[in-house]
């Protein structure tokens, strides 16, 4: 509902808010097209229409663009209309993660899929997006996968925490699972290793998540039904290579903003210069 960033919430989704010039959901949906994906499902709510605006075509402002010959601005916004096949569902109340991802069940069917969430970011600077590495793990274990990194003590109560396997050694950055909590205390977390909004799933979670009761914030989680499905199945980690901002997260949205501009070439400079100005006053 995007509580952390109101007032600015209150009329905007917080996926339309941009980071530089470019609403996150936009982000998001590249890193998942540069991942391969072709056939994306954006899980909204009564308030986030202006999403299905962003990413279909608008004649009016092409042509008006294309009237006052800024071409190149024009086939930017056709771009994003072409980018991907995308659908939208509504969560019609938010009972949490793993209830918006069981919206999905019919879209999905019987395939193995992805989940990015919305409040994070990751930039992997020209090397493979984030959602990309854990596919690629996905097709060498044909099992899920969850995307992690290491998370400091103070943080493990905000994330999705891992255990690894005792009984198997990691392969690379790839470690199977035997467990996992939704935001544990620090004193039972049973790792470091965070969920960081990537996940693949093969389409037997949706089983589980039918039948999911209401866990950590009395919210259906996706952390629980993952949980359970180690139990039938294998279900791995990957310390996935990238930045990560925590874009709900009103100083994590400040430094991708920051970091963000930093990669502009029309930008760089003058934000340099106006940083190196700001700290002499601090
Ligand atoms: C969700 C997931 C959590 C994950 C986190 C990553 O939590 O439930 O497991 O670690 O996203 O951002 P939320 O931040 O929605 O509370």
């Amino acid at each position: 509902m995007g509580t952390r960033f109101l007032p600015a919430t209150k009329a905007i989704p917080k996926e339309m808010l941009p980071i530089v010039d470019v609403p996150t959901i936009q982000y998001i949906v590249e890193e998942a097209v540069e991942s391969g994906i072709e056939e994306i499902l954006i899980i909204t709510n009564s308030n986030k229409h202006c999403m299905e605006n962003h990413f279909d075509r608008s004649y009016e402002l092409e042509s008006r663009l294309t009237e006052s010959n800024k071409q190149e601005e024009c086939d930017m916004i056709c771009n994003i209309a072409n980018m991907a096949n995308i659908y939208y569902v509504r969560q019609k109340e938010p009972k949490g993660l793993g209830h918006a991802i069981l919206c999905a069940k019919s879209f999905i069917g019987e395939e193995p899929f992805a989940v990015l969430l919305g409040d994070d970011v990751v930039e992997n600077n020209n090397g493979k997006p984030a959602l990309k590495q854990l596919i690629d793990a996905y097709n060498e274990v044909q099992a899920s996968v969850v995307g992690v990194q290491t998370v400091s003590d103070e943080d493990v109560n905000k994330y999705g925490i891992v255990e690894p396997s005792k009984s198997s050694s990691p392969v690379g950055k790839r470690v199977k699972l035997s467990s996992m909590v939704e935001k544990p205390a620090r004193e039972e977390a049973p790792s470091n290793l965070a969920v960081l909004g990537r996940y693949v799933l093969t389409p037997e979670i949706f089983d589980f998540l039918e039948n999911q009761t209401p866990g950590a914030g009395g919210e259906i989680q996706l952390t629980d039904s993952i949980k359970s499905l180690m139990i039938s199945q294998s279900v791995y980690a990957y310390d996935f290579e990238g930045i990560r901002y925590d874009v709900g997260d009103k100083f994590g949205f400040i430094k991708a903003t920051v970091e963000y501009a930093m990669e502009r070439e029309e930008l760089k400079d003058k934000l340099k210069a106006y940083l190196r100005e700001l700290v002499k006053t601090f």
